[in-house]
């Protein structure tokens, strides 16, 4: 068919187009049209394609159209996919440029080409005349799997090379992962709708590379970034391998921004120190940093031995995942009852601490697990997260080794009153008051530094005073003397005079303090705050029925009903006016019927790296009580980033987008000018 030259030229466009936006979208995160435009590019491409017979493998509109494959094809490297030697402190990384500089009877510094070491699967794409023509997995380095047909539905992988020229051929090599926001969100839909797991990003990325149907595959929000090129053939390539990096990123091949070129060992050991401390801002997993020779002359001086390249080198970090064994499993019981399964491990070094126990959270947890008390686990401790079982590892001769099923106890562990299931998957103590584990989690909460903030109060005096049966509720806080606290083991009487007046000064709080050191359930800070906002006065939160509860912003009707059932419960009403007799006070918030008080309304800010002078909850309360939202994440209609250090790949992107950055001091000024 004769296809106008006007067709030829729309279908040309549109490819680009789409082309651009697909890589916004899921290289850049930055997209710059509403979903349903460029749905709309697609569908016209797709039809003009139809009806002209314009189908091309290299066009978008064929990214997830094909069919399920009934095996995976062996693929050969006709160069070798080599992997990296690794070393794991500063002075093997001294000695390995001590190596690289004998063998190159070098003086002066040597660049180095730093790169994140990305936690994913190795892959190589092969472009002919730049269309990609065929994906492989890097196997055993010299025969992989045939898997060009997942890796076509990977938006930001280009189908088509941008100003590479007929009678080429160009092997990529890099990582193709999941990076954290994509795991988290693929393992909330999968739990709403009742599907599996995901253990963690590396072997989802992993499953989803070797599936058989490219449409499981896209699925899963893969993205990739290149760090190296294997055959070439038909184009002259520069002569480092950060020049590589820039002229294949103007190919259109995603390349990561978190790399730098660096002089010498020591700034090598700098780059690899920040990459650590930021490791948990960074929107993907990391297992280390890869410094390369940036020259390519001396790399292909320096040769390769059997299985890695002599110019490369691999600085690990603490692995995020180690095994270990359950020793046994404890029951906790909380501040409202919640009776939560804690496991004993053998402890082992995992993500920079040690970990000798960690919660299962609730029975379903252990059930989804298939855990039993002896078995050998798998730990993740991915940042300051708290650490976690993710898996139990299947074990040939488990019938050989002693293993104990786990059921939750019948009575409370503390007090041995009965436990009773609430909901679907809680277990509560029904004890109540007379529960003492419920009392001193609840005494603990009362003190601690977000609630009465009581200096020198901690968990261990506060264990030893219910033991003692010196306190039994928060209100015989206020009632404890230096006299009674001195009298304790290794409590000398300067500690209980501050502790007293430690005591003394809390007295002096904030409505939402008090509200939230009362501990009504789900009534967190950020809550403590709508509410002490709304309703200004705590006699007023006191009467309020169900439907002025829900007239406070983010109060649904369950969350109603805890604080409904909290204030009708005469014994919390005595023990508030117990405290308030003590001499607990607070000021009075003056109400406001403008929303000049919400002069943050309709903004939306980023928290990230840590902050110093306040906790990232206050730092939140704070900001919703002037009326901004919080959000996890940086894009376009974010209005403000609050970077401390160790801030990572969202203020890299804030200042992509040229978004309003402040620092902590900064963000405490602005605050103040707005409460003012
Ligand atoms: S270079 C010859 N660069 O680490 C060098 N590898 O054992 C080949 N990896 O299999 C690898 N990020 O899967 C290189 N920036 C990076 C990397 C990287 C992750 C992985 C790759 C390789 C393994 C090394």
């Amino acid at each position: 068919m004769a296809v106008p030259e006007k067709i030829l030229l729309e279908v040309d466009t549109l490819r680009q187009q789409i082309e651009h936006h697909n890589r916004l979208y899921h290289s850049q995160d930055a997209p710059e049209i509403p979903d349903a435009d460029f749905d709309a590019l697609l569908r016209r491409l797709e039809e003009l394609e139809t009806r002209y017979e314009l189908l091309d493998e290299a066009s978008p509109s064929q990214r997830v159209g094909g069919e399920a494959i009934a095996g995976f094809s062996q693929v050969r490297h006709e160069i070798p996919m080599l992997s990296l030697n690794k070393v794991f402190d500063e002075a093997d990384l001294q000695s390995f440029e001590t190596r690289l500089k004998k063998r190159l009877e070098a003086e002066s510094s040597i660049q180095y080409s730093c790169e994140p070491k990305v936690d994913g699967i190795a892959v190589s794409l092969l472009y002919t005349d730049g269309v990609l023509v065929r994906a492989a997995t890097r196997g055993d380095g010299v025969t992989g799997e045939n898997i060009t047909h997942n890796v076509r539905t990977i938006g930001s992988i280009p189908l088509q090379l941008k100003t590479v020229k007929k009678n080429t051929v160009v092997e990529i090599r890099g990582e193709i992962f999941l990076d954290k926001d994509g795991f988290k969100k693929l393992n909330e839909t999968s739990e709403k709708e009742g599907g599996k797991i995901f253990v963690n990003p590396r072997n989802t990325a992993a499953g989803a590379i070797r599936q058989l149907d490219p449409k499981k595959a896209a699925k899963i929000p893969l993205k990739m970034y290149c760090y190296s090129v294997g055959l070439v053939e038909g184009i002259k390539l520069p002569k480092t391998l950060s020049e590589i990096f820039t002229l294949i990123e103007k190919w259109g091949l995603p390349v990561n921004p978190d790399r730098s070129v660096e002089s010498g060992v020591d700034a090598c050991l700098e780059y690899c120190l920040d990459l650590l401390a930021k490791r948990n801002d960074l929107s993907y997993e990391i297992d280390g940093a890869v410094l390369k020779v940036d020259d390519l002359d001396l790399q292909l001086q320096l040769g390769t031995n059997a299985r890695s390249p002599r110019w490369a080198m691999a600085y690990k970090f603490p692995a995020e995942e180690k095994s270990t064994t359950v020793l046994d499993v404890e029951f906790q019981v909380g501040r409202t009852g919640t009776i939560t399964p804690v496991a004993r491990l053998e402890p082992v070094f995992v993500g920079g601490v040690t970990v000798s126990n960690t919660t299962l959270h609730n029975m379903d947890e252990i059930e989804r697990l298939g855990l039993r008390i002896g078995d050998r686990v798998i730990v993740r401790r991915a940042g300051d997260v708290i650490p976690k079982v993710v898996k139990v590892i299947p074990h040939e001769d488990a019938k050989k080794i002693k293993r104990r099923s786990i059921s939750i106890p019948q009575v409370c562990p503390a007090c041995a009153s009965a436990v009773v299931k609430d909901g679907d998957v809680l277990y509560r103590c029904s004890g109540g008051i007379i529960c003492p584990a419920q009392r001193k989690e609840s005494i603990k909460h009362f003190a601690s530094r977000s609630a009465m903030d009581i200096e020198g109060l901690g968990n261990k005096l506060i264990e030893l005073l219910v033991d003692k049966e010196i306190i039994t509720s928060v209100a015989d806080i206020y009632r404890l003397s230096p006299e009674q606290l001195a009298s304790l083991e290794r409590m000398g009487e300067k500690s209980a005079a501050n502790i007293v007046a430690a005591i003394h000064k809390s007295k002096q709080t904030s409505l939402p303090r008090f509200l939230f050191a009362l501990g009504i359930r789900e009534v967190g800070e950020a809550m403590a705050l709508q509410l002490a906002t709304h309703f200004c006065i705590l006699e007023s939160i006191i009467a309020a029925d169900l439907d002025s509860l829900v007239q406070v912003s983010d109060v649904g009707p369950i969350m109603a009903e805890h604080i409904r059932v909290f204030f009708s419960n005469s014994d919390n009403i005595s023990l508030i006016k117990e405290l308030q007799d003590s001499g607990v006070t607070w000021p009075i918030i003056e109400p406001s019927h403008d929303d000049s008080a919400k002069p943050l309304l309709g903004e939306t800010y980023v928290l990230t790296g840590t902050l110093e002078q306040m906790s990232r909850s206050e730092a939140k309360a704070k900001l919703v009580a002037l009326g901004a939202k919080v959000a996890g994440s940086v894009s376009k209609n974010t209005s403000c980033v609050v970077a401390g250090p160790g801030a990572g790949s969202k203020l890299a992107k804030a200042e992509e987008l040229g978004i309003k950055i402040l620092d902590e001091g900064e963000f405490i000024v602005h605050l103040d000018a707005l409460t003012a």
